[in-house]
């Protein structure tokens, strides 16, 4: 179950351009279960209608404090009180500078100074006003005091200029509530290191041998690892997914390549859960120019011969090397098409690992490219959970569970 399942959410909306984007925000923190509270400033109210907001919440919409009922006077106390998060996005210059100077002369500000819930300011104005000093002094202000950030992003703004000022993407926006509300999880204080998505070996500038993987299990691990408390770098092999919010992503897309970099990423690190699906051969020799077919025929015949010689292998590099890394809790994983129990107990103990995952990717909607998988867990003392067809999002829960339980022998494994 995703963080956001279930949280109260107060998405405050101030008066710029970018108020329209907050309705893709609510929307999608409402389909994922969130219980959000849209207060918008009397200005947001002149660029889109609160009916749109209480429409996609499907919660009353919260904007003047003084209207004559009185409920929503008598409602801003507790309000701020039940939020777990209070994110104000689009937050324009006029509301940074009320909120870092604790003003409460409408409902958002109100709401905010009432409240101990982790401010999220997602700053969007044109670019000036937010170089502005005052402006940059009031961010830090509210920064020192710990309101987190999402910074603005550059581009196309309302006024035709090209410039740092957008208010960022949906996602964005839902990686760093997801960030922010999980701050105080399981995993904090703890960095874990995940790896994610295919290897290509080239052939020729223009050739490779690769494979299925599209990224989407090892992004969910890294994701679900913030949102647990996490400091997670993420090394990507080939894919097109975003780099999740708050998250370190380091490229590698050659076997060699990704070796380097998982061994110097796990120095010091807590966990490394392997899901990439790395090449385990690769040409002998890269071709310098692209290979023709009549070169080839002219010096071998009609077919050619590939010579592929053994890449590293990196989870048995890292436990040869076990003394570097003391305490590092393994997570390896298990591509097979057949005897997949049995495979995955021979990798745990060749590779030395502390958990097996293993994918019978031969299955239907399990494995490469789709969204759900259906795994094994395979312990080193021999134990196996089956877990039936999940969401990636959902395996990499219960892979992070494991990891948790093995935690806190760290110090014993030292
Ligand atoms: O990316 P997706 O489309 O979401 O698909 C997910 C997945 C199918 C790629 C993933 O669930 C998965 O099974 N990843 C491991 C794929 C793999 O390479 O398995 P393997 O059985 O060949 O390797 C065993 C383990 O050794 C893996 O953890 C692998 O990362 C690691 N390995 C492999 C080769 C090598 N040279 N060095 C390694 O460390």
């Amino acid at each position: 179950m995703s963080i956001l399942s279930g949280a109260r959410i107060i998405v405050g909306v101030a008066g710029g351009i970018a108020a329209y984007k907050a309705a893709d925000l609510v929307s999608k923190l409402t389909q994922a279960g969130a219980l959000v509270d849209v207060v918008m400033t009397e200005r947001a109210r002149e660029f889109v209608a609160p009916l749109t907001f209480s429409a996609l919440s499907q919660r009353p919409v919260w904007a003047d404090l003084w209207e004559p009922t009185g409920a929503a006077a008598a409602r801003h106390i507790d309000l701020g009180r039940a939020a777990q998060l209070i994110l104000v996005a689009p937050a324009t210059a006029n509301v940074i500078a009320r909120l870092a100077h604790g003003m409460a002369d409408d409902m958002l500000t109100a709401i905010a100074l009432a409240s101990s819930a982790p401010l999220v300011i997602a700053p969007a104005m044109e670019t000036h006003m937010l170089a502005h000093p005052a402006t940059v002094a009031n961010l830090a202000t509210l920064r020192e005091r710990g309101a987190h950030i999402v910074p603005a992003e550059p581009g196309r703004l309302a006024s035709g200029e090209v410039g740092t000022g957008r208010l960022p993407s949906t996602a964005t926006l839902l990686g760093a509530a997801r960030l922010v509300l999980g701050s105080g999880g399981d995993l904090q204080g703890r960095r874990v290191v995940v790896t994610a998505g295919g290897t290509q070996e080239a052939i020729d500038p223009v050739r490779f041998i690769g494979n299925h993987s599209s990224g989407r299990q090892g992004f969910a691990l890294a994701e679900v690892a913030r949102d647990r408390g996490a400091a997670v770098t993420l090394i990507a092999g080939v894919t097109a997914l975003a780099t999740p919010y708050g998250v370190t992503r380091i490229d590698a897309t050659t076997a060699a390549t990704m070796r380097d970099a998982v061994l110097a990423a796990c120095v010091g690190a807590d966990a490394l859960v392997m899901s990439a699906a790395v090449a385990d051969f690769a040409p002998d020799a890269v071709a310098e120019h692209k290979i023709k077919k009549r070169e080839v025929a002219a010096r071998d015949g009609a077919d050619m011969t590939l010579r592929l010689r053994r890449t590293p292998d990196i989870l048995s590099e890292l436990d040869a090397a076990r003394g570097q890394f003391p305490g590092l809790v393994r997570v390896g994983f298990a591509a097979e098409t057949r005897a997949v129990q049995a495979a995955a107990r021979d990798k745990l103990a060749r590779k030395g690992l502390d958990l097996v995952v293993a994918n019978d990717v031969s299955q239907p909607a399990s494995g490469f490219g789709s969204p759900t998988n259906a795994v094994w867990l395979v312990r080193r003392n021999g134990e196996l959970t089956e877990l039936p067809l999940l969401p990636k999002e959902t395996v990499a829960e219960h892979i992070w569970d494991e990891v948790v339980a093995l935690l806190p022998t760290r110090a014993a494994r030292a």
